[in-house]
Formats: C-alpha cells, structure tokens, sequence
C-alpha cells in the first residue's frame, strides 16, 4: 500500500464520488478515517520520525484529512437529495381520484347542523367559544340575573351535581349555552361575536325533551348595536339555514332574565294537510329567544353597559334540525341505532357552505 499522500487522496476522492448511498459513504468514512482508518493509521507512524519530517508530514495529513472530511460531508449532502429526488419522483398521490366509498359511517345530523351554523355565522363574522358542561351556579345562572328565588332556576329543571364551586354555590350540568356568553364577556375585549353551540342538560324526558340535548348561543358586543342588527342577523341566518329565501320571521315580546327587551321567533310555516311547510304561508312556528343584553349582565362581567351593548340569542339544535330534515322523534337522535344513521346521516363530504348550497 503506498505512502504517497497525493496518490492516497486521489484515489479516496474517486472512490467518494463514486459511492451511490448513505451506507457506501458511512463505510468510506470509517475505511479512511475511522480509529482503524488509513489516515489514522499513517497519524500513528509519525511519532517514528525525526521532529522536522514529523511537522512537514503531521501538517500534510492532517490537510489529506480535512479534504476527505469536507469530500465525504458534500458527497452525503448530493446522496441525501438525490435520494429524497428520487422518493418523491416515486410516491406520487393523483388528487384526482375519488373517494372510495363509505361502507357504514355517516355523519350525525346533530353534528352536521353544528357545521352548517358554524358555516352560516363564519361567513357573518362569528368565531365559535366554548365553555364547561359542568357549570358554577354563578355562569348558569347569577350572572345571568337569573335570582335565587326566580322560578327559571325551576323551570330548567337543573342537574346539580355534588361538591360546591369556588363561591360555596352548587355546580350544575349547565341547562343552556348562555353561561358561554359569561365566560366570553370576561375573558374578551369587545367588539365580540360568537356562536356557542354545545351540549345542554335538563331533568326532562318525553317525545320533545331529552336530558342532554344541544343548543347555540349568539353574542353581539359593541358600542351601538340595536335590535336592527338582531333582526337582519337572525333573518339572513334563518333563511340561509333553511333554504328559504322569502323566509317571514316574527318577533314576538317575551321575557328572559339575561335580556331586555326579548322576543321569541317564528317562521313562517304551514300546517295544512298535518304536513310542516317552512315559508310564507300564513302560519308560524316558535323557533328561538333572544333580546338584547340586559344592562345588569353586561355590569356583572366587568363590564361598562353604557359603553358596551349587543344582542343575545338561543336556540334548540335538535329542533332546527328536525325542521330542516324532517327527523320526526327526538328520542331518535340517541338512540345510535345504523339504520336511522344511514337513512339521516350525512357523508363527509356534504360540506357546508352559505353560498355552495346545504342541501344533500
Ligand atoms: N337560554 C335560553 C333558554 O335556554 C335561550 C335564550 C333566550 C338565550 C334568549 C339567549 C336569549 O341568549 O337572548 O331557554
């Protein structure tokens, strides 16, 4: 084997271009200047030659070792991309093709109808907020000027559940989604606009109450929101939702602690023949509750009511979407049972959207 430096770093260099993959290269790496290596091998013999030869030789080779260093680093570097070159030249994915066919799932319309409201409100504005199943007192109801002794507290029928929160009251399974409003208040700088769509719980069970069931809230923060605005959102929402473009609304007076003035609102429906009609027939159908925020609950969250004001609104999603779809028994969406899943789920790809049309 020679000694001869320029002819030792000739050949190593050939041989690294030369080698095609990662492992090649590895193997070269440890051939030439591993503990065994060739380079490693002549470093050793210096200490057998007189000081003036060993300093010309020790320089030379420790030159012969950094040029093969920086030839193995720049050959890994070309392997290493003409690999990756390769593989993607390989493993192509055609975006073209279709879906493969579902064989079970479907879509729960419960969920569908989150969807296609989120959808709905997104292209308005809305951000979505979330907040706790299991409620303090004071989010559920206090805050919502709800008062100790109101019979709302009965009227919802409350799930309470063991252990107190931080202000000694009991928790409850929150009865509605208007607590989000609470949390968002105090935790966001108005303007806000959110929908809250979630999982609400009421000791209630028949043909049109279940003890868990789903509503969305709305809230509209800022500085001169009046109940036009209340009025054209709910609209443009209600007539987008259930494709109804001529949709009547009707705002009747009502009454809620967390509002004030509140009005309940109908559609327009007709009844004739025991078949429900959504449109301008003449007849009307309750659908939600709203109004605009009450002063106090908008003081109870830290906030200045002549500075801020907004409009609230609540409705039932089962029931919007047993109107949209004509799903007969509210029972019927718990059940789990596939055939009602396939005869009224949806598939992934019904994707909601205002102006792409809702319909199946
Ligand atoms: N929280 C009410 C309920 O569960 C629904 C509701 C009515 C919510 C009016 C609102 C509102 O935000 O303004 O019955």
């Amino acid at each position: 084997m020679t000694d001869d430096l320029p002819a030792i770093a000739a050949d190593a260099k050939s041989r690294i271009a030369a080698a095609g993959n990662a492992a090649a290269l590895e193997a070269l790496r440890v051939e030439l200047l591993g503990k065994k290596g060739r380079v490693t091998e002549l470093m050793k013999t210096l200490g057998g030659l007189a000081p003036d030869e060993r300093k010309a030789r020790g320089a030379a080779l420790n030159v012969l070792k950094d040029e093969l260093s920086a030839a193995l680093d720049a050959r890994a570097g070309a392997v290493r991309e003409a690999e990756l070159d390769a593989r993607l030249a390989r493993e192509t994915i055609d975006v073209t093709l279709p879906p493969r066919p579902l064989a079970d799932g479907r879509i729960h319309p419960i969920s569908q109808t989150i969807d296609e409201l989120t959808a709905i409100f997104g292209e308005m504005g809305f951000s979505v907020a979330e907040g706790p199943d299991i409620e303090d007192d004071w989010y559920n109801f206090t805050a919502l000027n709800i008062a100790a002794e109101h019979p709302s507290r009965q009227m919802m029928d409350t799930f309470y559940i063991k252990g107190l929160s931080k202000d000694g009251a009991p928790k409850v399974l929150r009865t509605h989604t208007s607590p989000v409003q609470i949390r968002t208040m105090m935790s966001v700088k108005p303007p806000i606009r959110v929908i809250c769509p979630g999982r609400t719980y009421r000791s209630d069970h028949d043909a049109t109450h279940s003890p868990n069931f789903h509503q969305v809230e709305g809230l509209v923060i800022d500085k001169a929101i009046h109940m036009g605005h209340l009025k054209g959102c709910l609209t443009d929402f209600c007539r987008a939702y259930f494709e109804v473009a001529d949709l009547p609304l009707r705002f009747r007076p009502s009454h809620f602690p967390f509002t004030e003035p509140s009005a309940e609102v109908d559609i327009g429906c007709s009844r004739k023949g025991g078949e429900l009609k959504l449109g301008n027939y003449g007849d009307w159908l309750e659908i939600l509750g709203c109004g605009m925020v009450h002063p106090k609950v908008i003081a109870n969250c830290g906030l200045d009511p002549e500075e801020w004001q907004g409009f609230a609104f609540g409705m039932g999603i089962e029931r919007i979407t047993m109107l949209k779809y004509g799903i007969p028994d509210l029972r019927t969406f718990y059940e789990a049972d596939m055939r009602w899943l396939k005869h009224y789920g949806f598939l992934p790809l019904d994707v909601p959207s205002m102006t792409g049309g809702l319909a199946r």
